[in-house]
């Protein structure tokens, strides 16, 4: 009975093992859970992304996930120094939410950095301005980006500057759109690079 137990055991600590090594590991294990253009959408609600966020607005202001409770959100994880990538996809977020006329009202595009030393509020507030007019900008301590990266499973490392203390470093990052639900909970993850119609389209398939 006992070796029984210890058995049962094993085995449900090896499938929470290989279960968290899954999520750690990538979303990828999700591809071609629906049928949007593309394969844009590489994992919908269920997939254990997100949590508690902690942040800074542009304004200086603290913000927390709760804060955005009641609304569906639209976030990105990059940094403005970001040569090509980062501008790409927040060019694609706000031409989505274009493309999706009135429907794309009820949503909030988040713009969160991975590179807070040079992230200051207010240089992301200018930046996300650019690209929608109602982006909002986070930024927040390392141990804030830390933390949110984590809950939404973002790899970033700060590469070597050209001098020691030069601020010309590149920032390697992971690139993965997150439509957030009104509960907090993922709605449905987008593949960095889908365009702004398949980003329209993989939103348009969870809205109500
Ligand atoms: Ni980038």
């Amino acid at each position: 009975m006992n070796l029984r137990k210890v058995l049962i055991f094993a085995i449900a600590a090896l499938a929470a093992v290989l279960l968290a090594f899954a999520l750690v590991k990538g979303v990828r294990l999700f591809t071609g859970t629906t049928s949007a253009p593309g394969g844009a959408v590489v994992a919908t609600a269920g997939a254990a992304i997100g949590g508690p966020l902690t942040l800074t607005d542009s304004g200086g202001k603290r913000v927390t996930d709760a804060d955005f409770r009641g609304r569906y959100v639209l976030i990105y994880f990059g940094y403005t120094f970001c040569p090509d990538v980062c501008p790409t996809e927040l060019q694609a977020m706000g031409r989505a939410l274009d493309l999706l006329g009135p429907a794309g009202e009820k949503i909030v595009p988040v713009f969160i950095s991975v590179d807070p030393a040079r992230d200051t509020p207010e240089t992301l507030g200018k930046y996300v301005c650019a690209f929608h007019p109602r982006m909002i900008g986070l930024s927040g301590s390392d141990d804030d980006i830390a933390r949110a990266a984590k809950a939404f499973r973002v790899y970033y490392r700060l590469g070597r500057p050209s001098a020691p203390g030069a601020k010309d470093y590149l920032v390697d990052h992971t690139s993965f759109i997150y439509l957030m639900g009104p509960d907090g909970k993922l709605a449905v993850l987008l593949r960095g690079g889908a365009g702004a119609e398949a980003i329209a389209q993989g939103i348009r398939s969870v809205l109500p």
